[in-house]
This record gives C-alpha cells, structure tokens and sequence, in this order.
C-alpha cells in the first residue's frame, strides 16, 4: 500500500456493512497499519464500498461550535463512546467504556443527556435518568450482542431452572434487564460474578465468549447464551499469530468479546477502558489492539508516542462495529436542534430494569477483596 493512502478495503461476506475509512483521520504511522491488504487478493475492477469522504475542516469547525453552543443552551452532556468517530469523541464531555458511561450517567446533573454510543447504551442513561430527556444521533445503532438474546426466550430459559441467577451483560435490552438480577459490562464482569450468591446456578447472558473468558477469571461455572458480537468474533487464531509474528516485540491487548483462540494469544484481556491504562502503563512502544477500531483514536490521544496497530481481521475492515458508525457529527448535531430521537421507555420497564443496574453500580464501587 503507498505511504499516506487509506487503507482500501473489499468486503469478506455478502452480509458485510459498507464501512467508511474512518481512519483516513488518524495518522499515517497507525492507519497505514490498520489491515491485511485484501484488495491484492481482488481481480482489478472489482467494485470496492463507496467511501465516505472526510467532511472538510470547516464543516466540522462550525458543527463542532454549534454543538457546543446546543449543549450550553440546552444544558447537555455528551457522553461517548470509545467506538465513536473520532469528531464526536473530540466534542464529548466524556469518552469511555460501557460502565464509565453508566457511572457518568446515573451522577450527571445536566438536564439532557446526549448519548453516542448505542441504543442500549442510551437506555441504560434513561433508565438511570427516567424524568430526563435522553437524545441518541441514530435510533437504528443497535448491537448483534441485544439482538441474540429476546426477552421471552430469555424468560423461557429462566423457567427451566428456579435455582438461576441471571447475570445479564449491559449489551442487552432494557426489557432484558428488567428480567435480570444484576448487570455487568466487561470492566466488572468479574467482579459481579464473584459477588453473585453461592447456592445460585448462574445464568449468563448474551455473550458466550465475555462469559468463557469469566468462568476461566472466576472458576465459577456458569450457563452462557449463544450470543456474540459479531466484530470481535471476525478475529481469528491465524490472522492474529501473523500479525504477532510481523511485530513480534508489540504485545496484544484483545477485548473479552474474542474468541478464546484469539484471547490465548493476549498479553492482556480487558475492556476499553482499561485498554486505556494498560497501554499508559506499558513500556512497549508498539501495542496491537484487537477491538474496534474507534478505540484506536482514544488510545492515540491518552498515549500520543506509542504507535497503536489494529489487529486486522482475515479479509476486510470488519473491525468498525456498524452500529457504532451510524452515529456521525451531524446527526449528533441534528438530535440537540431537535431533540430527537429520544429514548422513551415505560415506567414499569424502567422501575425493574433499574435494580440490577443499582446492584452493578454498587458492587462496582467495592473494593475488590470484599466484592465476594
Ligand atoms: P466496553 O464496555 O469494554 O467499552 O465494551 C462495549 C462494547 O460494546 C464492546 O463491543
Ligand atoms: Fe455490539 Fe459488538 Fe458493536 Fe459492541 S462492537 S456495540 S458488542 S455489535
């Protein structure tokens, strides 16, 4: 690939979303490292996924300065996610990983919340906030995570076994966790595990790899629904043992959504945030980073001297989560002017999904000998 081109990118699958290259941002020393080349392995001519270009400087100065005129007027926060484009990154209040946002959410004293992430993120904010108003740039971000696992099957499940003890991961629906007994992300899982009653079977739901990669932290056995993000399981054994070999003094940080056979080969498994300290605390200079890939923008900015390479996935740039990237600035923009779309859910819905989150804050808040 020419030195200071965007990345090219070909789709893997005929389900693969159009991807935008984003990372045509980023500096060239990452993005240049970004992804296996696929386009070699395409006949010429073969059509490549429209790109989206950049917006140019001063569109992204004055929306950028109309935000931030919204968010005083309307006395907004906005809260982003680590997967987020970089401009929406650069104009939120904070930028962090599920918990984080939770935790940012259920103190804010602001009287809207601006939420760019996805929508089960902005529910968690609504249901933490119920008497506020709470906007998200795209109603249809959704998560492949949500989508595995319906209320009623889950409930079916339940009933096979009086003794369960649902753990529900937040990447789920409210009405999910309206049936849960407590929530976790992937900053606390372990944590929330160990502190789950011992004469309880433990139920835990959506995503089967964050809860294998549990059960080996804890011992705890548990049942895991099959549900899994469809971006971190695009990461394979082989493509992951190449790129090690091609930089073979850069460690890799794997989020626990991975495979197991992905997460074997990690010097560290942990969730954005803590992606976040580890890479500050590493002495290596060079780190490859197997999440999405909007994780790298944060990562550059906490650790601007430490060159950051997104683990490719075996084809194509399926490492941008879809939903993640339906948010753009000028929807973020459009949501303050019109304050819409909200997040609207009902009262009952809201009163039973809100305990299991309270008991995630608060066993968070524990230190860690006494979480059990
Ligand atoms: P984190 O809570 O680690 O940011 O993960 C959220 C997510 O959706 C990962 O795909
Ligand atoms: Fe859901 Fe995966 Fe996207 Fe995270 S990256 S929001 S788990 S689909």
């Amino acid at each position: 690939m020419p030195d200071g081109e965007p990345p090219r990118q070909t789709p893997c699958r005929a389900s693969c979303p159009p991807l935008f290259p984003r990372i045509a941002h980023w500096p060239k020393r990452v993005y240049k490292l970004c992804m296996l080349d696929a386009a070699d392995a395409l006949a010429s001519g073969v059509d490549r996924f429209a790109t989206r270009p950049a917006l140019p400087p001063e569109r992204l100065d004055s929306l950028g300065r109309e935000i931030l005129a919204l968010k005083k007027r309307l006395n907004a926060v906005i809260l982003a996610h680590n997967y987020q484009v970089p401009e929406i990154q650069d104009v939120a209040d904070y930028v962090g990983d599920s918990l984080g946002l939770s935790q940012q959410a259920a103190k804010t004293s602001a009287e809207v919340i601006v939420f760019c992430g996805v929508h089960f993120m902005a529910e968690t904010a609504k249901i933490l906030n119920p008497g506020k108003i709470v906007v998200l740039p795209d109603r249809d971000a959704g998560c492949s995570l949500e989508e595995s696992c319906p209320a009623d099957k889950l409930a079916a499940v339940q009933k096979t076994n009086p003794k369960f003890y649902t753990i529900a991961y937040i990447n789920c629906s409210a009405a999910v966790k309206a049936i849960s007994d407590v929530i976790c992300t992937s900053g606390n899982a372990v944590k929330i595990v160990q502190a789950a009653p011992k004469d309880r079977d433990l139920l835990f739901v959506p995503d089967e790899n964050l809860g294998s990669w549990v059960i080996e932290q804890t011992g705890r056995p548990m049942t895991l629904w099959k549900g899994n993000c469809y971006v971190h399981v695009e990461w394979t054994h082989s493509v992951i043992t190449r790129i090690r070999r091609e930089y073979p003094d850069a460690p890799l940080v794997a989020h626990p959504e991975c495979t197991k056979a992905v997460r074997m080969l990690a010097d560290e498994v942990c969730s954005t945030e803590k992606m976040v300290t580890w890479c500050k605390t590493s002495a290596a200079p060079a780190i490859i980073i197997a999440t999405e890939a909007g994780m790298l923008h944060r990562l550059q900015k906490e650790c601007p001297d430490k060159t950051f390479i997104a683990a490719p996935t075996e084809n194509c740039r399926c490492n941008e989560c879809r939903f993640m990237k339906l948010n753009t600035l000028e929807k973020l923009h459009d949501c303050m002017a019109n304050l819409a779309p909200r997040v609207e859910l009902d009262p009952e819905t809201i009163r039973r999904a809100r305990l299991p989150i309270e008991r995630m804050l608060e066993i968070s808040q524990r230190p860690l000998e006494n979480a059990g």
